[in-house]
């Protein structure tokens, strides 16, 4: 009998990196890995790291420091324990994550983790290290264990799918087309037959990934290239799916079919993740975006006609070298001018081997901060005023799980929200009609809206 060993994979950076958590958990289970939620419970420990910005790696050099007494009190009771670092880290540094952080047995870059078991093997029978960050011929979904894993993070009432990785379009600041490599598209038969996996094991929202995920263009059986849209119209097919998101996107990328499939695919959520990253046309250009403004106002119009109620989403990035003050501004001015509902604000951070890293012109640290806190504060104070707005209307909820009060669930709107509500568990899994009733930054609460007031016993039957 083999003893289970335990696994703990501790996740940063993007939903990519949730998704290949979850592939490693899984590729690991046929030689004994069970998944565990605490270091302290693991014989392994796998860190899937991310690279974008400076302060993700220094973190996990910071966990390492953590992991490193844990190896050496295990190694006083005579206990093994391994450390492996997964991702984009693992990616640009190779061997030197070992030199830096001795206790990591285990190197292995995003395309390489269908060779762990092997990997795990070779560590524990000959000891060692090993290190593996080259870009096998092989691609890594051709040798994935079938999806068995559910309630893990990115796998359950909501799931992700990865359907594309790398990227070709080496923005100045980015380091994905260096860790990631080239953009590589997977076939539609394959992602359509993972979606349906995904279905059976209970997912009702699919949220397809890829680092330019609208660029995608993989092959249809007949071999004949498929668009996102031709992806997203295949996959609202499939009976149990009932929503379908994708991100993250390129504004170069968006594509009239994909536009048109907002307005004619109803599982298509009325949400879209389009990252602008300044409202300046001198920083767009310096930063190779290889779009104005006004392109991406056309894009926003376009969308918004097709699709009214689209909430939109973006990245910004401030201080990116040699940005002036009126360069700032403009960026202050789009949002105001486009209102997003959600969005994500990052302080430049200069990327090793990056070709804006090399530029002279590199802004004080004080500069990018105050920034960083004036775009915060006009970010927060639209996204609060869109949930103000859902207040009093009747919105579909999918319901993913049960809150922290009693009875209550917890699920999101077509617009990404997460939405708390008195309801029983029998709902989870199913959209609901919700009448919302407040709104905050972070969340929204409601109740149901039927018309029928559930009874004190349709709550405990099943609660
Ligand atoms: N510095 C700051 N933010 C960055 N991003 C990517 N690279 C950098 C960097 N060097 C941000 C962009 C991107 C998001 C995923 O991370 O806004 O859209
Ligand atoms: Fe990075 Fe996105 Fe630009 Fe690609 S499109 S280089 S992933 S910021």
């Amino acid at each position: 009998m083999t003893v289970p060993k335990r696994l703990f994979v501790k996740t940063y950076g993007c939903q990519m990196n949730v998704y290949d958590s979850a592939r490693m958990t899984e590729v690991l289970a046929p030689i004994g890995y069970e998944p565990v939620s605490t270091p302290d419970e693991a014989d392994m420990v796998i860190l899937n790291t991310c690279h974008i910005r400076e302060k993700a790696a220094e973190k996990v050099y910071s966990e390492l420091g953590r992991l490193a007494l844990l190896k050496r009190e295990r190694a006083a009771e005579g206990r093994k324990f391994m450390v492996a670092v997964a991702g984009c880290v693992a990616q640009a540094e190779g061997e030197e994550v070992r030199r830096r952080a001795p206790v990591v047995d285990l190197v292995l870059g995003p395309q390489a983790y269908h060779r762990l078991p092997e990997m795990v093997t070779r560590v524990t029978r000959a000891g060692g290290g090993v290190v593996q960050t080259d870009f096998p011929v092989e691609s890594k979904f051709d040798h994935l264990p079938e999806e068995t894993l559910t309630g893990v993070e990115g796998r359950g009432i909501s799931s992700f799918l990865t359907i594309q990785e790398g990227c070709d379009r080496f923005c100045t600041f980015c380091v994905v087309p260096y860790t990631r490599g080239a953009e590589v598209s997977r076939p539609v038969s394959e992602i359509e037959a993972e979606a349906r996996r995904l279905v059976a094991l209970g997912a009702r929202e699919i949220t397809l990934l890829g680092q330019n995920v609208n660029a995608y263009h993989g092959l249809l059986p007949d071999g004949s290239p498929a668009s996102l849209a031709v992806l997203v119209e295949r996959l609202a097919t499939i009976d149990g799916l009932q929503r379908i998101r994708y991100t993250t996107s390129h504004p170069l990328d968006m594509r009239e079919d994909l536009i048109a499939a907002h307005r004619d695919v109803e599982a298509l959520m009325p949400f879209l993740h389009l990252p602008v990253q300044s409202g300046s046309d001198r920083i767009l250009a310096a930063m190779n975006r290889r779009h104005t403004v006004d392109d991406y106002r056309r894009w926003i119009d376009k969308l918004r006609a097709a699709r009214p109620d689209i909430a939109l989403s973006s990245d910004f990035i401030v201080g990116y070298p040699g940005e002036r003050e009126t360069d700032f501004e403009a960026t202050l001015a789009l949002v105001d001018e486009i209102g997003f509902a959600q969005a994500y604000s990052f302080k430049y951070s200069a990327r090793p081997g990056t070709p804006a890293a090399a530029l002279p012109d590199q802004l004080a640290d004080e500069v990018r901060t105050a920034r960083l806190e004036r775009l915060n504060d006009r970010l927060k104070s639209h996204m609060l005023a869109f949930n103000r707005g859902l207040v009093g209307r009747t919105v579909d909820v999918l319901f993913e799980r049960v809150g922290r009060r009693e009875a209550q669930l917890v699920g999101r709107t077509p617009y990404g929200q997460w939405v708390h509500v008195p309801a029983p568990r029998a709902l989870i899994g199913v959209v609901t009609s919700v009448v919302i009733e407040d709104a905050a930054l972070n969340s929204l609460s409601g109740r149901l809206a039927s018309s029928i007031a559930p009874t004190a016993d349709f709550f405990g039957a099943r609660a």
